[in-house]
Formats: structure tokens, C-alpha cells, sequence
């Protein structure tokens, strides 16, 4: 049987660019974007003229109405996310979300018991995971290969200036939700848990150095992992040069991603066995291996099997909140100056919100 064609209306159109150009337009037989909706006609016109999208909407409102849109995928400022995504599955739509998904666990805890309850799904996205270095990492890892882990270090080394910060919403607080690790680093810092499992307990320090902004956008951390695990993490909006660096050290294997800042999951990724033997297996896990793609396309692709198999997403509700549990412990260590332990339940002091207590 074959899976359908599914419709997408992109509700937002910034990001929501490359979930089109990178994702929905390279994969014609399994998705078609039948509207856009943005708030700005300008926008809406300029994307609608470049991928001859000819249905676009300035209401949210009128995209839940379309009868023949499958999938609404939000791509609107983070404070948006929790209402749009809520009001997409009650309207009984498919919903894919930017990050960050939400602006607490309790916000994140919300959506999942609405998606228990409902008919269809949500998906968060993480297309970093995609990429072709990353996967095959990932499925040694996941066979059981690379052995007990020992170390990872996660450099988030970007760039981003007035231009960038000349956007009202970012930058604040309110707005923005965060810094660079909630908006940037996020990428890296859940490829970190997607390979080596779950965190434990952070320690971390933040800095507003680079631009005067509200959030951080320097950031250190140590983090103990649930394995015994250990991994650092730094993050900057200040390096000239930019690159994403992630390395892994497991018992049998070392990883070290390819340096590509939006893309690191893609190849040459350096695997580097322990010995013979290791590298005997190693072989054996990949014999049939097959390209994955990188980011939006390999994530899309997953998603549209996912969906017509009804398996579990190649980035679940867990991961999302898994990714903001870790950014609640983050920002409240940098607060606290102490270490915080995870898990993060309802009842911790910023189950409700990460903000520091005095902005
Ligand atoms: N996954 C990634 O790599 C990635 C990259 C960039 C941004 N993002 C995330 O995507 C989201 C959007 O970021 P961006 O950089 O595209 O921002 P942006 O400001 O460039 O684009 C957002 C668009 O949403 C529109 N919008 C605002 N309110 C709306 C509403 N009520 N209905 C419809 N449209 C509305 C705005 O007019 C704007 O065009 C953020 O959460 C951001 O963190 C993710």
C-alpha cells in the first residue's frame, strides 16, 4: 500500500522557509504545502511567490478551518507555540512545532496530557539529529556497540549580532524564553542526551557578554549523565568563527561530529573504534546502511513512515520535554550557583517557569 500525500499549512514564515525548502519540497510524493499563514503580507507574499503557494492567510483561525489541510506546522515566535499547537490538535489537525515547544514543564506537561486525549499528534522538531555522520552514530550506539559511555563535550560556538537581535521578539525574556540555551544550543545539547541517555545533575554558568540582550548568550556547564557519564558544555552568540563540535567517548568507539554549525550531524563524522574487534562490529551494524538526510528532509521523511505506520516519531513529546528539563536545571543552577539534580517534577520551583527570579 502506498503511504498517502499528506497537505501542510506553515504558519509562520521565517524558519518555516526551510521547513519547506529543506524538508516539504525535497519529498513531493509525501508532502504538499497547500497554505501559509503569517501575520505579515509582506512575508507571506515573498514565500508564496517563491514556492507558487497560492492559499495564504493572516488568521491562525482560518488554517484550523481548512478541511483539506492534514498537518498545521508552527513556526511562529516561541510564545506562541502552547496556544497554537493546543488549538491545532483540538481542531483535529497534525501538528508539527518549532523549539523551543514550550516555556515551562508545566507548559510541556500540558500538551502532552492534550495529546493523550486527542485524535491526532504532535511532533517537536529537532532536525539536527538528521544528517548522515549522527545516524549511523546513533544506530552503533542503539545495537549496543559503542560499549559504556565514558565523556562527551558539546561546543556551540555561533555568531549572531544587532541584525539578528533588530527581530522585538528576541532577545527578552518574555519573548524569547531564553538565550542561547534555550534557542541555540538546544540543537547540540540534545544530540547529546539522544546518543548518551539521560542527565543526572548540572552545574552551570551564565553570561549576557555579546549583546545587549535581556538572556544569556554565553553559557558553561558540567554535567553528570544517569550512566556515570560526564559532559561539558559551551555555548557563545560571540565566536567569529562558527561551529557546532560534539565528541563522544565510549568504551569501544569515539565520536567526533563534522564542525558544520547548523549541521553537524552530517558527515565526515570520525568514528574510531577501540580495537579490532570493535571495528569488526562496527562494520557489521553498518553493512546496510542507507543515506539518511540531513536535517528538515531526514526528519520529514521519518515523520511521514511514522505517521502512516503509527510508530512512535523520530522526535517524541519525551524528547522535548527531556530537552526542557534540561534547560530548567540549567538556568536554575546558573541562578542558584548550586548543582541541580533531575528529574524535574511538578514540584520543583521552576517546574512553572525557568525565568531567574529577578527579571
Ligand atoms: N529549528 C531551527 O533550527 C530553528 C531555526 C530558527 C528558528 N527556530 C524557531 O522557530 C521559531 C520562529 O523563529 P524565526 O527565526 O522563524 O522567527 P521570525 O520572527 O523570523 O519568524 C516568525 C514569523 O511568525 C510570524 N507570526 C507571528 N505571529 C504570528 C501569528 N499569530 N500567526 C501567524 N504568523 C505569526 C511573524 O510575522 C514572522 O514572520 C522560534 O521558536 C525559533 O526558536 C528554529
Amino acid at each position: 500500500m502506498t503511504s498517502p500525500r499528506l497537505s501542510v499549512a506553515v504558519v509562520g514564515c521565517g524558519i518555516g522557509r526551510l521547513h519547506i525548502a529543506e524538508g516539504y519540497a525535497r519529498l513531493p510524493d509525501r508532502f504538499q504545502v497547500k497554505a501559509l499563514c503569517d501575520i505579515d503580507p509582506a512575508r507571506l507574499a515573498k514565500l508564496g511567490d517563491e514556492f507558487a503557494i497560492e492559499r495564504r492567510v493572516t488568521s491562525f483561525q482560518e488554517v484550523l478551518r481548512m478541511d483539506d489541510v492534514d498537518i498545521v506546522d508552527i513556526c511562529t515566535p516561541p510564545g506562541l507555540h502552547v496556544e497554537q499547537a493546543l488549538a491545532a490538535l483540538a481542531a483535529g489537525k497534525q501538528v508539527i512545532c518549532e523549539k523551543p515547544l514550550a516555556g515551562s514543564l508545566a507548559e510541556v506537561d500540558r500538551l502532552i496530557a492534550a495529546e493523550r486525549e486527542a485524535k491526532t499528534r504532535l511532533m517537536p522538531i529537532f532536525q539536527y539529529r538528521f544528517g548522515n555522520g549522527l545516524q549511523r552514530a546513533k544506530r552503533i550506539v542503539e545495537l549496543g556497540f559503542a560499549g559504556k559511555p565514558y565523556l562527551a563535550t558539546v561546543e556551540t560556538a555561533w555568531k549572531r549580532g544587532a541584525d539578528y537581535y533588530s527581530v522585538p521578539w528576541r532577545g527578552r525574556w518574555e519573548t524569547e524564553l531564553g538565550g542561547v540555551l534555550l534557542t541555540h544550543a538546544i540543537h547540540s545539547h540534545d544530540i547529546l542526551t539522544y546518543l548518551m541517555g539521560p542527565v543526572a545533575s548540572v552545574f552551570a554558568r551564565t553570561a549576557t557578554r555579546v549583546n545587549p540582550i535581556e538572556v544569556e548568550d554565553c553559557a558553561v556547564a558540567s554535567l553528570a549523565l544517569e550512566s556515570g557519564a560526564l559532559a561539558s558544555l559551551a555555548a557563545t552568540l560571540g565566536s567569529q568563527k562558527e561551529i557546532s563540535r560534539l565528541r563522544f567517548c565510549f568504551q569501544h568507539v569515539t565520536f567526533e561530529s563534522s564542525l558544520g554549525p547548523y549541521s553537524p550531524g552530517d558527515d565526515p563524522w570520525e568514528i574510531v573504534p577501540a580495537s579490532p574487534e570493535a571495528e569488526r562490529r562496527i562494520a557489521e551494524a553498518l553493512a546496510d546502511w542507507q543515506f539518511v538526510p540531513s536535517r528538515f528532509e531526514g526528519l520529514f521523511g521519518r515523520y511521514h513512515q511514522a505517521l502512516a505506520a503509527g510508530t512512535e516519531f523520530p522526535v517524541s513529546l519525551s524528547d522535548a520535554r527531556r530537552s526542557l528539563e534540561l534547560v530548567t536545571a540549567l538556568f536554575h543552577s546558573a541562578e542558584t550557583g548550586a548543582a541541580v539534580t533531575l528529574p524535574i517534577g511538578a514540584e520543583h520551583p521552576k517546574y512553572r517557569s525557568w525565568r531567574p527570579a529577578l527579571v
